[in-house]
C-alpha cells in the first residue's frame, strides 16, 4: 500500500460507525420530524440524556447476564478514574434522569422521547453498526395493558408515515418475578438435558439466566431452545390478564399480530410485554423497533415504584425500508461581479434571508460563465445576477434555473417573484 493510501485508510470512519452525508441527511431530518410530530401528539415530551453514564448504570439496568452488557459495551476508564460507558441504549438512562431529578413528583403518568445515538460493539453487518441510531420512547406509571398497544399502535402509525409497509408485530409476554423463576427453573432442566448440543456461551447461560439461551445466533443452539417449555404455559394469573388485555386492546386498534413465545428480547429487565415489528425482507437484523414493559427497574434503581413500558426503532433500518422523498430544498444562488456589487449583494442576501428564502453567497472572483456553471451543480433554484447595470438601475436580476427565464426587478419585485415559487 502506497503511503498516501494508508494515511487515507487510517483516517477513514472507525469501522461499524458512518458519516450522513448531505443528500441522505435529509431523509433523516424527515425521519426526525415526523417522529417528533408523531410523538407529540400522544403527549410525549423530549428528554435529553448524555451519550455516557457510569458502567453500573447499564450493569444494573440493561442487565448483567445480557449480551449487550456481557459483550458489547465500549467502556472506559476515564482521566478521574472512573469507569464510564457509552449508552448502548436509552432506557436506563432515562429513568437514572427521572430518579435523579425526582420528575415523578411532578406527578404520574409520564411520557418522555428521545433520538440519539447508540454504541455496541457487535459484529458490523448489514443493518448493524457499532454506532447507531435509535428513537427512543419511554412511558412510566401506566399499569394498564392499554398503553402498551398504544405505544404499539403509535409505532404503527409512524411507520406509516415513513412509508414502510410488508411488517409483522410479534408480541409475547416474559412474566414478572412472581411466575419467572418457575419458568427459568423449567428452562435450566431442559437446557441441562441439552447442554452437549449448546455452545459454550450458552451452557453458562443455562446456569446464569437460561432464558438468555433464546437471543443465541447459533443454529444448533436456536434448534435446542426451539423445544424449550414455552412462557405461557406458566404465567401467573396477573401476567397472563395483562397479556390478555394487551391483545384485546390490539384488537380494538385493528393491529394484527403474532404471538411468538420465544420473544424474550435481548435485555434483563423486561416484564410482562415485550414485542418487536420486523420487516422480513431486510434479512437478519430484520427487527425494525422492539420494546416492552419493565416494570422493576425504577424500584432497582433505588427510585420510587413505578412501572415502565417503551421502545426504541433503529433509524438506520426504518431508513432502509422507507418510502421517504423530503421536499427538493429551493435555493438562490448570489452571482455578483466586482467588489462594489459583492457589497450589495450581501445586503441583498441579508434582505433575502430575513425574509426566509435560502440564499447562498460564495466568495470567489468567478465570471457571470462561472457563476452559473456553480450554481447548476449545487442544483440552485435560482440566480440572483449583481453586475454593473444592475447596480445603477437598482434593478436585479433572477434566473429560473428550471425554465430558463430570466426577470428583472427591485429586491422587493423579486422577493414576491421567490416566495410565490
Ligand atoms: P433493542 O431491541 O436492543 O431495544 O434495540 C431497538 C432497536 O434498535 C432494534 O430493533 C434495532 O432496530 C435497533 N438496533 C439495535 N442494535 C442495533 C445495531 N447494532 N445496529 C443498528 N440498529 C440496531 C432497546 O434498545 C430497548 N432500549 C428498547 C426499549 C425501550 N425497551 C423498552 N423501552
Amino acid at each position: 500500500m502506497s503511503e498516501d493510501a494508508s494515511a487515507k485508510k487510517e483516517l477513514a470512519a472507525v469501522r461499524g460507525t458512518r458519516d450522513i452525508l448531505p443528500g441522505e441527511v435529509e431523509k433523516w431530518q424527515a425521519l426526525e420530524g415526523l417522529a417528533r410530530t408523531t410523538f407529540e401528539l400522544y403527549g410525549f415530551r423530549e428528554l435529553r440524556a448524555p451519550v455516557f453514564e457510569p458502567t453500573e448504570l447499564f450493569e444494573k439496568g440493561t442487565g448483567a447476564t445480557s449480551d449487550v452488557v456481557t459483550k458489547e459495551m465500549y467502556t472506559f476508564i476515564d482521566k478521574g478514574g472512573r469507569s464510564l460507558t457509552l449508552r448502548p441504549e436509552y432506557t436506563p438512562s432515562v429513568v437514572r434522569a427521572i430518579v435523579e431529578h425526582r420528575l415523578d413528583l411532578e406527578g404520574t403518568p409520564m411520557r418522555y422521547y428521545y433520538m440519539g445515538p447508540m454504541f455496541r460493539y457487535d459484529k458490523p453487518q448489514k443493518g448493524r453498526y457499532r454506532q447507531f441510531h435509535q428513537v427512543d420512547i419511554e412511558v412510566f406509571g401506566e399499569k394498564d395493558a392499554a398503553v402498551d398497544a398504544e405505544i404499539i399502535e403509535m409505532a404503527h402509525t409512524l411507520l406509516g408515515k415513513l412509508g414502510v409497509t410488508g411488517t409483522e408485530t410479534l408480541v409475547n409476554s416474559v412474566g414478572c418475578r412472581a411466575c419467572r423463576p418457575a419458568y427459568s427453573a423449567a428452562l435450566r432442566e431442559a437446557a441441562g438435558k441439552r447442554k452437549s448440543e449448546l455452545c459454550a456461551d450458552c451452557q453458562r447461560k443455562a446456569e446464569a439466566n437460561p432464558l438468555r439461551i433464546f437471543d443465541c445466533k447459533v443454529e444448533a443452539c436456536q434448534a435446542v431452545a426451539r423445544s424449550f417449555p414455552i412462557i405461557q404455559d406458566f404465567l401467573c394469573a396477573e401476567c397472563r390478564d395483562h397479556f390478555s388485555a394487551l391483545l384485546a386492546c390490539l384488537d380494538v386498534f385493528k393491529i394484527p399480530y403474532r404471538v411468538d413465545p420465544r420473544l424474550v428480547r435481548g435485555l434483563d429487565y423486561y416484564t410482562k410485554t415485550t414485542f418487536e415489528i420486523v420487516f422480513s425482507h431486510l434479512g437478519a437484523q430484520n427487527a425494525l423497533l422492539g420494546g416492552g414493559r419493565y416494570d422493576d427497574m425504577m424500584k432497582d434503581f433505588g427510585g420510587p415504584d413505578i412501572c415502565g413500558t417503551g421502545f426504541a426503532m433503529g433509524i438506520e433500518r426504518v431508513l432502509a425500508t422507507a418510502a421517504l422523498d423530503p421536499p427538493k430544498r429551493k435555493m438562490l444562488y448570489l452571482a455578483y461581479l466586482g467588489d462594489e456589487a459583492k457589497k450589495v449583494g450581501l445586503e441583498l442576501a441579508r434582505y433575502f434571508r430575513t425574509n426566509g428564502v435560502e440564499c447562498l453567497v460564495e466568495y470567489k472572483d468567478r465570471g457571470m460563465k462561472a457563476h452559473f456553471g456553480r450554481a447548476n451543480k449545487l442544483q440552485a433554484s435560482w440566480v440572483l445576477i449583481v453586475g454593473e447595470n444592475e447596480l445603477k438601475s437598482g434593478r436585479f436580476g433572477l434566473k429560473d434555473m428550471a425554465t430558463g427565464r430570466q426577470s428583472e426587478g427591485t429586491p422587493a419585485d423579486l422577493l414576491t417573484r421567490l416566495l410565490s415559487g
